[in-house]
């Protein structure tokens, strides 16, 4: 009985399943938000992300991404885009899940 090559199969869908439920923060922030927030969510157009609403809890950064309002309930200003309306590169259209945010936030939360 063929052990070994089912382990590896099963270690290899392991992987992918993994690698699905994860979104790859960096990547997102990188491809989708560095333009106006820094490579390093210093501030560039837009405000310094990272030790600021890096630290903001999910829900909160979330709503700002999504619906473009801030911590204090303030609509943040064009050229912010409201993301629900939008799409992440990657997306193909779709408005990013509240995991693929979660992960841009993890990531942010990493740079000084
Ligand atoms: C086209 C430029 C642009 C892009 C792309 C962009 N932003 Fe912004 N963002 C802004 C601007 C400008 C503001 C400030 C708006 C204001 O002060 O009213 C802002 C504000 C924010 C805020 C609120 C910050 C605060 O302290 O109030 C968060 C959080 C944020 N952006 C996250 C993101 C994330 C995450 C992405 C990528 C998915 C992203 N932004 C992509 C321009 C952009």
């Amino acid at each position: 009985m063929p052990i070994r090559p089912c382990l590896l199969f099963c270690l290899a869908m392991l992987a992918s399943a993994a690698s699905q439920a994860m979104p790859n923060g960096e990547d997102l922030y990188q491809q989708n938000c560095a333009v106006c927030h820094g490579d390093k969510a210093q501030g560039k157009v837009g405000p310094k992300l990272a030790g600021d609403s890096s630290k903001w809890s999910k829900k909160l950064f979330e709503r700002a991404v999504l619906k473009g309002i801030d911590d204090g309930g303030k609509p943040l200003k064009s050229p912010m885009p409201h993301w629900n309306k939008s799409s992440l590169k990657e997306d193909n259209g779709q408005p990013p899940t509240t995991e693929e945010i979660d992960a841009i936030q993890q990531y942010i939360r990493k740079l000084h």
